[in-house]
C-alpha cells in the first residue's frame, strides 16, 4: 500500500505548484528520441491545470557538472510537452534567480512554467539547504513525480520536501505501489525474468525476488558468473570473478527457497561483438574457448516460453542478449513476445534496456505496466527505501 499523501490530497487551487518530474530523456541533435517519460508525468500535470494550479516543473537531463552547458538543456523537452499536452509552455532559462521568480510571478492558473535543468546548480546533488530553500520560495506546494529520480537524495528531491508541504504525482505513486505490491501479492505462479550484463548490478534484486517468485529465469551476460558457479567453462564470456561465490550462495539459497531457477542451455555464440560477425549456437557446455555467449539459444528461448506461458505475474528486467545487433537479438525478441502473448498474466517490465527491447519489437503497449525507473525501480524492488518519497508527507 502507498502510505504517503498524494496530489489528490492537496488543495491546489490558485497555488503554485512545484512539481518535480524525470524529463531525463534520450536527446538527438536536439530533438527528443523517445518521450515516454514526458507521457508518464502527463496525468498529474493535467490534474493540476484542470483544478486551477499554477505549475512550475523542475527536472534533471543528463549529468552535467553542476554548471550550465547547452548540451544538457531542457529547452527541447518543452516542446515535446507542448505538443503532447496541447497547451503553451513557458521556459525559463534559470532554476532559480531573478529569472525564474519574475516569470512564475507573472504566472496565471491553469498557466505550465518549465524551469532549466536544475542539475545547472551545484547545490542539487549535494542538496544544499541553502539551494533547496531557493526553490522552495518559487512555490506553495511540492509535488514529485519523478519515480525514476526517487533514489537520488537531492535538492529537489528531498531538501524541498523539507521546506514545503510535500507531496506526491500519480506516477510516482502508481510506480511504487505497483512494483510493491507485485512482491507482496503476487498471483502465482511468479516468474522474474532477470538480463543484462552484470550479476553485480542485481544481486540485491535477486536475493529479494528469490523470497517471493515461483521461477527465475536468467540471461544475458549475467548468467556466465552463474554458470562458472556451477562449474561450467563458458570460454571468453563475460564473467565477474569477484562474483562467482556469491553467486554460489545464490543457487544454494534458490534451491532452499524451492524456486526453479533456470539458466540457459545454449547459446549464441560468437568471437566478437558486432553486425556481420560469424555465430554459431552450441549448448552450455560446448562454448569454444575463443568465443562468447551473446544471446541465449533456441533450446534455452522453448523452456523460457514455457515458464513464461504458465505465469500469472511476471517481472522482467533485462535483455537476454546483445540485442541490439541483429545476430543477437532473437532470444530477448522472444521473451518479449512470449510475455505480451501471455494476456493472463500481470506483466512488470522494468529497466531502460528491457523497456528499449520492448520498443524495438513494438510490444509496449502489450503488457501491463512499464516502470519509468532504472536505478529506482531496482532499488525499490531489493527492498531499500527511497530517499525522494520518504520524505513526503505520510497519509
Ligand atoms: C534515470 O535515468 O535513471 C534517472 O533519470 C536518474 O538519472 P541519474 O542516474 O543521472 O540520477
Amino acid at each position: 500500500m502507498f502510505d504517503k499523501q498524494t496530489v489528490r490530497d492537496a488543495d491546489v487551487r490558485g497555488k503554485r505548484v512545484l512539481v518535480r518530474v524525470d524529463f531525463n530523456v534520450p536527446l538527438h541533435e536536439g530533438s527528443v528520441v523517445d518521450d515516454t517519460r514526458v507521457r508518464a508525468a502527463l496525468p498529474t500535470i493535467r490534474f493540476l491545470v484542470d483544478n486551477g494550479a499554477r505549475v512550475i516543473l523542475l527536472s534533471h537531463l543528463g549529468r552535467p557538472a553542476g554548471e550550465p552547458d547547452p548540451r544538457f538543456s531542457l529547452r527541447p523537452v518543452r516542446r515535446t510537452l507542448q505538443r503532447l499536452i496541447g497547451r503553451n509552455v513557458v521556459f525559463v532559462d534559470q532554476t532559480v534567480g531573478p529569472e525564474a521568480t519574475a516569470a512564475v510571478e507573472r504566472m496565471v492558473q491553469g498557466e505550465i512554467l518549465m524551469l532549466e535543468n536544475v542539475r545547472f546548480n551545484p547545490g542539487e546533488k549535494t542538496n544544499d539547504p541553502e539551494f533547496a530553500r531557493q526553490l522552495s520560495e518559487l512555490a506553495d506546494i511540492y509535488v514529485n513525480d519523478a519515480f525514476g529520480a526517487a533514489h537520488r537524495a537531492h535538492a529537489s528531491t528531498v531538501g524541498i520536501a523539507a521546506c514545503l508541504p510535500a507531496y506526491a504525482g500519480m506516477l510516482l505513486a502508481r510506480e511504487v505501489e505497483t512494483l510493491t505490491g507485485m512482491l507482496a501479492n503476487p498471483e502465482h505462479p511468479f516468474v522474474a525474468i532477470l538480463g543484462g550484463s552484470k550479476v553485480s548490478d542485481k544481486f540485491g534484486v535477486i536475493d529479494r525476488l528469490l523470497e517471493s517468485v515461483d521461477t527465475l529465469i536468467i540471461g544475458g551476460g549475467m548468467c556466465f558468473t552463474l554458470l562458472v558457479a556451477k562449474g561450467i567453462d563458458v570460454g571468453r564470456s563475460l564473467v565477474e570473478q569477484e562474483w562467482i561465490e556469491p553467486a554460489k550462495a545464490m543457487l544454494v539459497k534458490a534451491e532452499s527457497a524451492g524456486v526453479d531457477l533456470l539458466l540457459p542451455v545454449d547459446f549464441v555464440v560468437a568471437e566478437a561483438i558486432a553486425k556481420d560477425v560469424d555465430t554459431k549456437i552450441v549448448g552450455r557446455e560446448e562454448i569454444p574457448s575463443e568465443s562468447m555467449g551473446l544471446d541465449v539459444g533456441p533450446a534455452t528461448t522453448e523452456l523460457y516460453k514455457g515458464s513464461i506461458s504458465a505465469a500469472k505475474t511476471i517481472f522482467w528486467n533485462g535483455p537476454m542478449g546483445v540485442f541490439e545487433l541483429a545476430p543477437f537479438e532473437t532470444g530477448t525478441k522472444e521473451v518479449a513476445i512470449a510475455i505480451s502473448r501471455n494476456n493472463r498474466a500481470v506483466s512488470v517490465v522494468g529497466g531502460g534496456d528491457s523497456v528499449a527491447a520492448l520498443k524495438k519489437f513494438d510490444l509496449e503497449e502489450r503488457v501491463t505496466f512499464v516502470s519509468t525507473g532504472g536505478g529506482a525501480s531496482m532499488k525499490l524492488l531489493e527492498g531499500s527505501e527511497l530517499p525522494g518519497v520518504e520524505a513526503l508527507l505520510d497519509r
